[in-house]
């Protein structure tokens, strides 16, 4: 940092890991140094225990430990056995990890666009990506909708049409674990439930993590089978064809500190959220909260005018405060994704929002004097 610069200029994290780090002070660290004890690596007791926190924290009936986000997908979509023929429908804008299992697996991603109050599935759009699959002579197999940017998807509009096409849904809910819909919380509204505990992640661990979850027994029992190879009655005992799909325990001890202060942490962030939407309403687009769903604002993200948002990152770069776009180019934009179908009527809301959305710092241990700056720079710089 250059030693001149002024207090106000000092750099304020986009999503702040070492604050919250000090918050659990030596809770981790005893908790990583119990694992260090035991020497059960892997499976050990803590992701036993993680796993039973975790389905009573959302109340699933099963919560699977994983080794990472895109590895829950890929554990669900290899457990109902999707591949070449089937059309997953994805929306468009979103991380790419979502439509990718679909890829790998051979099965057909088809995308869909978004509504723009809530950056979720359209469902007007997604009847229309069943029609295209059925075009093609794809089978119309399942749905992953994304929870993005922590708010719920509209699940119950998602569950009538996939029940109507005979559709699966396995829900994306990588940014948004621990958000409620219709005052159930994600992890409980769909066949299955993909969570991802990358660090960033409102819920994160110190490596990679993620979490399956499911009311279906046996779905939960071929997950569990798929995470250690596709074993049978032991692990030499080969039924399924698998991955090395496991959660460590020392990421899962981590993870059980860490869950203890999740739900204060969440209403910090949605204290942050509410700070941002009065400070920043009427110069920007800010994102919806309704009394249907709430957040974990996994980001921060406001629309703005074309052509005014890398103004605005250049001018708070400047003032040491870091911005991001997601998603500047969705699915159907990307090298790897674009040739895949997409719905009849096009992806227009997803272009749009691309040239449109940018995301602010976002966390728990954001305080008002730091977000006071944002909003203040972020307002400035929007007169300008
Ligand atoms: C929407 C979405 N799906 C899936 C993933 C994949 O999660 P992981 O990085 O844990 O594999 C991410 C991660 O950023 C994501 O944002």
């Amino acid at each position: 940092m250059n030693q001149h610069a002024r207090v106000d200029d000092k750099p304020i994290p986009f999503i702040d890991v070492a604050a919250q780090r000090r918050h659990l002070g030596s809770a981790i660290d005893d908790a990583v140094a119990r694992v260090l004890a035991h020497c059960q690596f892997i499976q050990g007791p803590e992701v036993r225990a993680l796993e039973a926190e975790l389905a009573a924290f959302c109340g699933a009936r099963h919560a699977i430990g994983c080794s990472s986000g895109t590895d829950a997908l890929l554990l669900v979509l290899l457990a109902w056995e999707v591949g070449p023929g089937d059309a997953v429908i994805c929306p468009t804008f979103t991380f790419h990890a979502t439509a990718e299992m679909v890829a790998l697996l051979g099965a057909t991603p088809v995308l869909a666009d978004v509504r723009a109050d809530t950056f979720n599935l359209d469902p007007e759009s997604l009847v229309r990506a069943v029609a295209a699959a059925k075009r093609l002579g794809l089978r119309p197999r399942a749905i992953i909708p994304v929870d993005l940017f922590g708010l719920p998807a509209d699940h119950d509009a998602i569950a009538a049409i996939a029940a109507a096409h005979g559709m699966l849904v396995l829900d994306d809910a990588a940014q948004s674990f621990g958000a409620t819909y219709r005052g159930r919380k994600l992890g409980t509204l769909a066949a299955a439930t993909a969570t991802s505990f990358f660090p960033a992640k409102p819920l994160g661990c110190y490596g990679d993590g993620g979490a399956v979850f499911t009311d279906d027994d046996a779905l939960a029992a071929r997950v569990k089978s798929l995470r250690v190879h596709g074993e049978g009655v032991d692990k030499y005992d080969a039924t399924h064809i698998g991955i090395t799909g496991r959660l460590d325990s020392i990421q899962a001890a981590v993870l059980l500190e860490k869950l203890k202060i999740f739900p204060a942490e969440i209403v910090a962030r949605d204290r942050a959220a509410a700070r941002y939407a009065k400070g920043l309403a009427d110069v920007a687009i800010a994102p919806r909260t309704g009394n249907e769903s709430t957040s974990v604002w996994a980001q921060y993200t406001i629309r703005l005018k074309p052509g005014r948002r890398d103004g605005l990152a250049a001018t708070l770069k400047a003032q040491g405060i870091p911005t991001a776009i997601y998603y500047a180019k969705p699915l159907h934009r990307q090298t790897a994704y674009r040739h895949f179908p997409v719905a009849d009527g096009g992806l227009l809301v997803s272009d749009a929002l691309a040239e449109e959305v940018i995301s602010l710092p976002m966390h728990a241990y954001l305080d008002a004097a730091v977000q006071d700056r944002i909003i203040d720079a972020v307002r400035r710089a929007l007169a300008g």
